[in-house]
């Protein structure tokens, strides 16, 4: 069987939804034809090729042999998309979808439920090499760990599912809560997300219908409160909200997240090196999603930094202040720790979770700003970790945390193409990747979360 070439996966890495210009030619969608798939690429597909062309094939699985339906593409296009929709020679990793509508056509939020796990780590590790190689220059072994849920989580009905702390549905013009198809505006409704843990999917949002309401995010803590479902309402519209007598309810407007009942936010706990850590999420703010990713990702920064008290800390992109709590306890009172964020409400959170840490400074603002600010993040500095957007954290601030001179940097990226990319800024400026922990926080997805150690050349 001749593979095809690897192709760089557009769209893929960039953390948002990209249409390619429009191409001439006749449009070739729900084109069929038989086609050899070759190896998996950033973005939840595999590449094939079918008369000279690259076919990125969702659904499919490297080496199987598959009917393949284009869903995007023309004539003139430089490569098409498409879907397997029949399976002329599996894969022995092929399984049934656990849930039945990741599939062809239907849901877009999971890419690999058709794969067994230990496969879809595979698969993942074989991205995030091949993103280092191709965008870094590094050759680098690559291995998923699976990622356990907290002890005592209710065991899932199968391996992979109810991991999902955090899930934004869209909803129909009937009211209907669902899920969007693949690069697509149309919601697949759904009764029950499997992915996401009980109290997520049994919050009762998925059995109700809302009117005016472009979404609906669903937070479970971990602390055993209610889960929060706050409701954005379409553009000028006055939102028709459901009961929800298992849940705290808040509305989200561009003023900010006005409650209607219960809290306003969750509260999450995480087991950390035999203490328990407690923090404030509010209005559905960012929280890693993974029930076990808080105790996975701190331990894995623990030990890329291996913190030593009266160190002098740096955490970027803080959130609402994981591993600033984790670096503080480490640290001690003798050191300290700058954690820098630019959202008011995570500072704010970050503030009372972290009340009584005195070596513990907040700065609102861009990171960017921060690293270029002496008074602020100026020479002293022991550690550095961050943890940027999809979108990584760019040459501007590469550059910043290099000149801060660190002895270790930890980052923690949820995007290997991005993470590649500012690897190699930071080559530019003199840090080089010693480790890199790669975490399966997003099963049946082809997300994964990396945690890379970097250390000064000279
Ligand atoms: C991936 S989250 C990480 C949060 C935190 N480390 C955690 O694990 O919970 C990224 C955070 O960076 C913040 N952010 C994004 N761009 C930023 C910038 N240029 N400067 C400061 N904060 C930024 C977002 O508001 C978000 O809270």
């Amino acid at each position: 069987m001749s593979r095809p070439a690897r192709a760089a996966a557009p769209g893929a890495g960039r953390g948002r939804r990209t249409r390619e210009a429009p191409e001439r030619g006749a449009d070739r969608t729900g084109a069929e034809f038989e086609v050899e798939v070759g190896p998996v690429a950033h973005g939840g597909h595999c590449v094939a090729r079918h008369e000279g062309r690259v076919v990125f094939v969702r659904h499919a699985l490297p080496g199987e042999r598959v009917l393949a339906r284009v869903t995007e593409g023309s004539d003139g296009s430089r490569f098409w998309r498409a879907d397997a929709v029949r399976v002329l020679r599996a894969d022995p990793d092929r399984v049934e979808p656990p849930c039945p509508v990741a599939k062809p056509g239907l849901c877009g939020g999971c890419d690999f439920q058709h794969a067994a796990l230990p496969r879809q780590r595979a698969l993942k590790a074989e991205v995030v090499a091949e993103q280092l190689r191709h965008l870094a220059g590094l050759d680098v072994p690559v291995r998923v760990e699976e990622v356990p849920l907290p002890q005592g989580a209710p065991a899932p009905e199968h391996p992979g599912l109810r991991w999902r702390t955090r899930t934004q549905f869209a909803v129909d013009a009937e009211g209907r809560t669902g899920l969007r198809g693949h690069r697509s505006h149309d919601v697949v409704p759904l009764r029950d997300c499997p992915i996401s843990t009980r109290a997520v999917a049994g919050s009762g949002v998925l059995d109700q219908r809302f009117g005016n309401v472009e979404t609906v995010e669903v937070a479970a803590g971990s602390d055993g409160g209610d889960p929060l479902v706050v409701v954005t309402p379409s553009e000028g519209a006055r939102a028709h909200l459901p009961k929800l007598p298992g849940a705290s309810v808040a509305v989200r407007t561009p003023e900010g997240v006005h409650r209607v009942s219960g809290r306003t936010w969750v509260g999450e706990r995480v087991p950390v090196r035999g203490r328990e850590l407690a923090f404030r999420v509010s209005g559905a703010g960012f929280w890693q999603v993974h029930a076990g990713a808080g105790a996975a990702l701190t331990e894995a920064v623990l030990q890329a930094l291996e913190p030593r008290p009266g160190e002098r800390a740096v955490d970027l992109y803080a959130g609402a202040g994981l591993f600033t709590a984790v670096l503080a306890d480490a640290v001690g009172a003798d050191g300290s720790v700058l954690a820098v964020e630019g959202e008011a409400r995570a500072v704010r959170d970050a503030r009372r979770s972290l009340h009584g840490a005195e070596q513990v400074e907040l700065w609102e603002g861009r990171v960017e700003e921060a690293l270029a600010d002496p008074e602020l993040a100026g020479p002293g500095v022991d550690l550095v970790v961050l943890d940027p957007p999809r979108s990584g954290a760019g040459r501007e601030a590469v550059r910043g945390i290099a000149a801060l001179r660190p002895r270790a940097v930890a980052y923690v990226a949820c995007d290997p193409a991005a993470l590649a990319r500012d690897l190699a800024v930071f080559a530019e400026h003199g840090y080089a990747l010693e480790g890199l922990r790669a975490f399966d926080l997003f099963p049946m997805t082809h997300h994964v979360e990396c945690v890379a150690r970097l250390v000064p050349t000279s």
